[in-house]
């Protein structure tokens, strides 16, 4: 039976990989994106060009220029539709950026995320509710844990530890930067909903999320941007902790396949960490190592020594929770398949722009 799924933030990279996945399944996709990336992070953070992109690729989807600030705009789209599955990926994802928008970054964040699960309960309480979250939940705490400084990267010191961060890790007394906190509240809200009363919401704590259909930007979008950068021959900043700290990254088509498989079998107000685990884990030099690689071409970066307030220097999902609640989930992109792909997209959106 076909669906009505909606999904919010639907220009941006998981929100369209989320429309196009749906609507080629043959499901009955509503979008709403207001293009606030453009707001945040200027011209290059424009999102136009990726909803241009759907609209010419999808045969089941309709946009909607929609804030999810805007309760009653939003109410009235729930009352207007049932929705069987809402994909919530809008929000304001910059950890830097927050700190000089506090208030629209919580009101995006954590509101808009409130008036969504709320309008969920009224309207559709049926439906599943699959939720962005983010591994700034855990702040900066994972940073206590000890580790070892190889050559290219940090990682950590202990076997215990080898697995990564999972979701048991604590997520108060740490510094999470104001994105952090603001998401902390939308997860914790999202869990509500799902315990307290019942709602199929599933939580997803994303490590590094990436892929061609990101509007990367140098505050937002961590592989996206440093092959944009690469490609175009610009400079790229490495901040603090001499370019080893590590992040995991996950390929945009593998994140949805983690929530297909929550969808399918639901588990009200669970939270799942979703990166790219070990496996697809790299510092920033490596990364800038495997770009030059494929590039043929030395990258130029600078060195600023002032880490990112709250940056993790190694962070690594622990995905065995979500591997033993859906054991068909496996991630299917490697990062070197991951980094030409952007290389290849990357270069082709340069050549047609020349
Ligand atoms: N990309 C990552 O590395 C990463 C990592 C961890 C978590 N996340 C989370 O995943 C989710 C999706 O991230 P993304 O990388 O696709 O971000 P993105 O910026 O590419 O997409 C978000 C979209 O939401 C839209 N939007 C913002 N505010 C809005 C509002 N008020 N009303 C309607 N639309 C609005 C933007 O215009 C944008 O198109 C976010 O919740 C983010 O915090 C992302």
């Amino acid at each position: 039976m076909g669906m009505n799924v909606l999904v919010t933030g639907s220009s941006g990279l998981i929100g369209s990989e989320a429309v196009a996945f749906y609507d080629g399944a043959g499901h009955e996709v509503v979008g709403v994106d207001n293009n606030m990336r453009a707001v945040f992070f200027g011209p290059r953070g424009d999102t136009s060009w990726n909803l241009e992109r759907l609209k010419k690729s999808t045969s089941h989807f309709s946009h909607r220029h929609l804030d999810i600030r805007d309760r009653e705009a939003l109410f009235a789209l729930f009352r207007e539709q049932r929705f069987d599955l809402i994909v919530h990926c809008a929000a304001q994802p910059s950890h830097d950026k927050a700190k000089d928008i506090p208030l629209q970054d919580f009101e995006v964040n954590a509101l808009g995320t409130v008036n969504l699960l709320e309008a969920t309960r009224q309207f559709c309480p049926e439906a599943v509710f699959v939720h962005m979250s983010t591994n700034k939940v855990y702040g900066d705490a994972p940073n206590e844990l000890p580790l070892e400084e190889t050559e290219t990267r940090y990682d950590y010191a202990r076997p215990e530890h080898a697995h990564g961060i999972a979701e048991d890790f604590r997520i108060d007394r740490t510094l999470h930067s104001l994105f952090g906190a603001s998401k902390t509240a939308a997860d914790i809200m999202a869990q509500e909903y799902g315990r307290y009363f019942g709602l199929k919401v599933g939580v997803f704590r994303g490590g590094c999320l990436t892929g061609p259909s990101h509007s990367g930007v140098e505050l937002h979008g961590f592989l996206n941007y440093l092959v944009k950068v690469a490609v175009s021959g610009e400079t790229y900043t490495v901040f603090g902790y001499k370019g080893k700290q590590v992040r995991d990254n996950i390929h945009s088509h593998d994140v949805i396949q983690a929530f297909e498989a929550f969808r399918q079998a639901p588990r009200p107000g669970e939270v799942y960490n979703l990166g790219g685990g070990r496996e697809n884990s790299c510092s920033i030099l490596e990364a800038i190592a495997r770009v030059e690689a494929l590039t043929g071409r030395r990258m130029k970066w600078r060195y600023d020594e002032h880490n990112r307030v709250g940056d993790h220097i190694c962070y690594i999902s622990d995905l065995r929770k979500l591997k033993s609640h859906y054991p068909g989930f496996a991630l299917t992109r490697s990062l070197d398949g991951i980094l030409q792909e952007l290389v290849v997209a990357e270069s082709r959106r340069l050549a047609a722009l020349s």
